[in-house]
């Protein structure tokens, strides 16, 4: 889905990053313009968090987090950058357009959405009325309170409740068929999806119900039927319990993924509250990233037998691309015979976490499983191990992670692991991911800059129309950030109307992004009236600075060789041209 950029720039205009921020995060002002709160992305005692409202932009002093209202919003509330368009247009009641790839026309959605809550509730009336479903329920250890809380219901036995209470008018109907709740006969006629079943919703990340899950309550095929893809529901992205995990759980310090809808409501009723299920389908790499967005703990876990190792490894292929050295992962295999919701029924809740935390690590899993494919008793097998490892490592991302594979790997292929770190060296990853949360402070990353540098870069960075005041090239420097600014002044003379925002955005995923976003915030205490003539004069000095230069490049030649006459004519020039500039 393609958001149109105009939108996204009014978006932005409409919303104040102070009043947004200020309601989760208590700002307050200092002396300069900027606002000031301890930062909500790291552990702090003072505040180094700093927002700028002429500039609508933060930026963290300590951490390096940055960026505009839609970032904060990405970050705060760990949210995909859709997820996060949506939620500030709807706090200033914009509509999100989509253009092209779509597959419904979004205006119908409110309404597809609408019909879902009423189905759900209608769903958890019966069950409250039928003697039956609430014995099923009970008979598996699920309470009231928790029943309430996953809104589980009960579709009745019949072929047309729910068409006939809800299906009243065509167009009823055809919102029905849409979210798959009915079902079109050949003879034009519908009936009820879900007949006689207990009824699981399922929720997106904001609460709202896009399918559901219906489990016959006697025997019979099949055991589960869920709701079919429509606009509302993709499988393969979504998690059972994940809204209710984070409902529960300020902070999700893990995440245990099973299989069932049962386990996970199971596993809440005894208070194992981070559980989600995927639904029906292997864990994918949207499950994956999703996930990192709330923890940096996830333990899948798998039948102990063959086919749940098989289902582990999948998994495995799925996380490697995707690790992260903030990232564990952990791999629990069940005893014969049980699941997440028979086992903490038997064991309860201690025992249960001891088993998550004891469970297997990724790299103790991927080791495993590979050892069993060679026979390490020979050099050939040791050589096979090793190459097979290699290319499973070369898809984690440069980081920690796979340095510490790699040795792993080079002592049980007793191989010399400096050897091995030179084969999965590849080009360094361009990182431009604006979902993971900051990295840790790095001031190293920040170039030293002299005064009159500092100033030049962030009053530009600021007022990004100085540039029209330079008239004539830089002259050439090897002076720390000569270079960027360079480039800065390029930039704007291109796109002569450039904002702030948009020129930060120019340096996305490269390394100067973290610096040029500091000086969005950097308060320079120069009054408006000032500004100009305080970038003139740091210009002006940068330029003394790289005359000196000049000069001093040729003086030094001068004192080994003596100076050719194009030589000496230059340097009496850079001479009488830093005497003019100097007056
Ligand atoms: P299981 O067959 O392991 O069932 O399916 P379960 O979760 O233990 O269910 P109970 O305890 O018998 O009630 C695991 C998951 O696979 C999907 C469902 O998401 C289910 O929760 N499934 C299973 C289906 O979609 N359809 C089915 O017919 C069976
Ligand atoms: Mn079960």
């Amino acid at each position: 889905m393609n958001i149109p950029r105009e939108f996204i720039e009014l978006l932005l205009a409409k919303v104040d990053i102070v009043d947004l921020i200020n309601t989760q995060v208590p700002l307050r002002k200092k002396s300069g313009s900027n606002y000031f709160a301890r930062c909500p992305f790291h552990n702090e005692k003072s505040a180094s968090f700093s927002v700028s409202q002429p500039k609508q932009f933060y930026y963290c002093f300590g951490c390096g987090a940055h960026g505009n209202a839609i970032d904060f919003i990405i970050q705060h509330e760990r949210l995909s950058f859709p997820e996060a368009i949506e939620t500030l247009a709807r706090q200033v009641g914009m509509e999100v357009p989509h253009t092209s790839g779509s597959v419904k026309k979004d205006d119908s959605l409110p309404a597809l959405y609408e019909i879902m809550t009423n189905v759900t509730h209608y769903y958890y009336e019966q069950m409250r009325k039928s003697q039956r479903a609430i014995g099923y329920l009970k008979n598996r250890g699920i309470s009231g309170k928790i029943a309430k809380q996953f809104s589980l219901g009960y579709a009745p036995t019949g072929w047309s409740h729910v068409l006939d209470q809800f299906g009243k008018t065509e167009a009823d109907k055809k919102k029905l068929l849409d979210t798959g709740l009915i079902i079109k006969k050949d003879d034009g006629g519908y009936y009820d999806r879900f007949r006689d079943r207990i009824m699981f919703p399922i929720h997106d990340y904001r609460g709202r119900i896009i399918g559901f899950g219906g489990r016959i309550l006697d025997q019979g095929e099949p055991k589960y039927l869920n709701s079919p893809e429509t606009p509302l529901f993709q499988k393969g992205h979504e998690l059972y319990g994940l809204y209710q995990a984070i409902q529960i759980n300020r902070k999700l310090d893990r995440v245990l993924v099973v299989e069932g809808y049962m386990d996970v409501v199971a596993l809440f009723q005894h208070e194992i509250t981070y559980a989600v299920a995927t639904l029906g389908t292997a864990t994918t790499s949207h499950h994956l990233q999703r996930l990192m967005r709330y923890t940096s703990e996830i333990v899948f876990c798998f039948d102990g037998d063959e086919a749940g190792r098989t289902a582990a490894w999948r998994a495995l292929q799925v996380i490697f691309p995707l690790m992260q050295d903030n990232l564990q992962i952990r791999f629990l295999f069940l005893p014969d015979g049980e699941d997440p919701d028979s086992l903490i029924r038997k064991e309860g809740k201690p025992a249960f976490e001891k088993r998550l935390s004891s469970a297997l690590s990724l790299s103790a899993f991927f080791f495993q499983i590979l050892s069993r494919q060679s026979d390490l008793a020979t050099i050939e097998g040791r050589a096979r191990f090793a190459a097979s490892a290699l290319n499973y490592i070369k898809q984690v991302p440069a980081g920690i992670l796979p340095e510490i594979l790699v040795e792993e790997l080079a002592k049980r292929a007793r191989i010399d692991a400096s050897e091995l770190k030179n084969q999965v060296k590849k080009p360094e990853a361009a990182t431009t991911d604006s979902f993971s949360l900051p990295a840790s402070p790095q001031d190293s990353a920040r170039p030293k800059l002299k005064a009159p540098m500092h100033m030049a870069l962030g009053l530009l960075v600021q007022n990004p129309s100085l540039a029209n005041l330079i008239t004539e090239p830089l002259p050439r420097s090897t002076l720390p950030g000569h270079a960027f600014l360079g480039q800065l002044l390029e930039i704007i003379r291109q796109n002569p109307a450039i904002s702030t925002a948009s020129l930060v955005e120019q340096w996305k995923g490269q390394k100067e992004e973290r610096f040029i976003a500091s000086l969005v915030c950097w308060e320079h205490l120069i009054p408006e009236t000032g500004i100009q003539k305080e970038f003139l004069g740091a210009v002006q000095q940068l330029t003394l600075l790289s005359m000196d230069e000049e000069i001093n490049r040729l003086l030094a030649k001068a004192a080994q060789d003596p100076l050719t006459e194009e030589e000496k004519q230059e340097l009496s020039q850079w001479i009488a041209k830093k005497k003019m500039l100097s007056v």
